[in-house]
């Protein structure tokens, strides 16, 4: 089967996508697929590209000189990518895309539309899920209302800027000092901070403001930060939870992929029944968010009351050789290739 990989994006996870679409194209099963890359610069540009995995982590694969404009037309009779070669466009068949993007543009739903509308399955969740967990403040309102367990959280819009002591004394109330900062569509912990003070966290808000117009406010959990992977489309299975060990004051981007000074730990430090309460909440929370395919869904469970708190659920985690989705599986005894040759599958199903 001819798989097309998409990687890069234009997010503030470009880089992130690149490492874990080089992972995902080295593990992919050689004897039974045949890949078909397209990046996607930070301008928002799709060039098939035909040259090594190696030049990908770097990005000097959007020098590659045979690379050529591609891109998936949204029409669903023609199911594949149409590449522009010397002014001519020609349609490379693929039966199904493997979108390894984070953040913007690629985790959120509108990729995942554009594959709806031109009739071509895809690895991973669809629309609905992408989007709703892509947005911390949609994703948030609609675990309270299923009553899954988070911390304390509230959010603003831009438009409540002028009038900013008003909602600062309201956190102050409801959250306590510090306060987590976060753009409501991110990833990668960009654009967050942990506020201490009124005067950080306005700092905060406006740092936020750069990334999304709503922000969204979490009271600080001191605990542990627990990971679990999921897998499945009707029937939805979860592994044993691992554990980040941040090297920094939160798990940042610099702890996750520039330094590498976090360390993981499979399966967390919990007692039985601990990680079970996460794994189940996993795969209640996939659910309720109607996530297919796969999905990695972040914790924290609190020091002193051992509270089991939902963070948020990423539907296109990480896949870097440093990345937890993937060593959760293999821990829980896939091999690489095993778990891409199943999640493709599961795109057809
Ligand atoms: N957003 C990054 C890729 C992750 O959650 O793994
Ligand atoms: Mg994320």
């Amino acid at each position: 089967q001819k798989i097309c990989v998409l990687f890069g994006g234009v997010s503030s996870e470009h880089e992130v996508s690149l490492m874990s679409a080089a992972s995902v194209i080295r593990n992919i099963p050689a004897d039974r697929y045949e890949v078909i890359p397209v990046g996607i610069t930070k301008k928002g540009r799709w060039l098939y590209y035909p040259g090594p995995v190696a030049n990908l982590a770097d990005g000097s694969w959007e020098q590659y000189p045979d690379c050529v404009p591609a891109f998936i037309s949204p029409d669903a009779t023609d199911r594949g990518i149409v590449k522009c070669v010397d002014g001519a466009f020609t349609l490379q068949k693929v039966d199904a895309v493997f979108p390894v993007l984070h953040g913007k543009g690629g985790e959120d739903g509108t990729v995942q539309g554009l594959l709806e509308l031109a009739g071509i399955p895809y690895v991973g969740c669809g629309v609905l899920s992408s989007a709703l967990c892509m947005d911390k403040a949609a994703a948030n309102l609609v675990m309270d209302a299923a009553g899954i367990d988070r911390c304390e959280w509230d959010y603003m819009t831009r438009a409540e800027l002028p009038g900013f002591d008003a909602v600062a004394d309201r956190l102050e109330r409801r959250l306590g000092w510090p306060i987590f900062v976060k753009p409501a569509n991110a990833g990668s912990s960009v654009g967050i901070s942990k506020a201490h003070d009124r005067r950080e966290l306005l700092d905060a808000v406006h740092l936020a403001l750069a990334h999304d117009t709503r922000i969204v406010f979490e009271r600080f959990v001191t605990g542990q930060e627990v990971e679990c992977a999921v897998m499945g489309n009707d029937g939805p299975q979860g592994t044993l939870p691992g554990e980040i060990l941040a090297s920094q004051e939160f798990y940042t981007y610099d702890d996750k992929y520039l330094a590498g000074t976090s360390r993981v730990v499979i399966p967390a430090q919990l007692a039985p029944e601990k990680l079970e309460e996460v794994r189940v909440t996993a795969v209640r929370a996939y659910r309720t968010l109607c996530c297919t395919g796969l999905a990695r869904v972040d914790f924290f469970v609190e020091a002193g009351t051992g509270r089991v708190l939902l963070n948020e659920i990423n539907t296109m985690p990480g896949f870097t050789d440093i990345s937890m989705y993937p060593k959760l599986m293999l821990h829980a005894g896939m091999t690489y290739g095993g778990l891409l040759d199943r999640l493709i599958q599961l795109a057809f199903e």
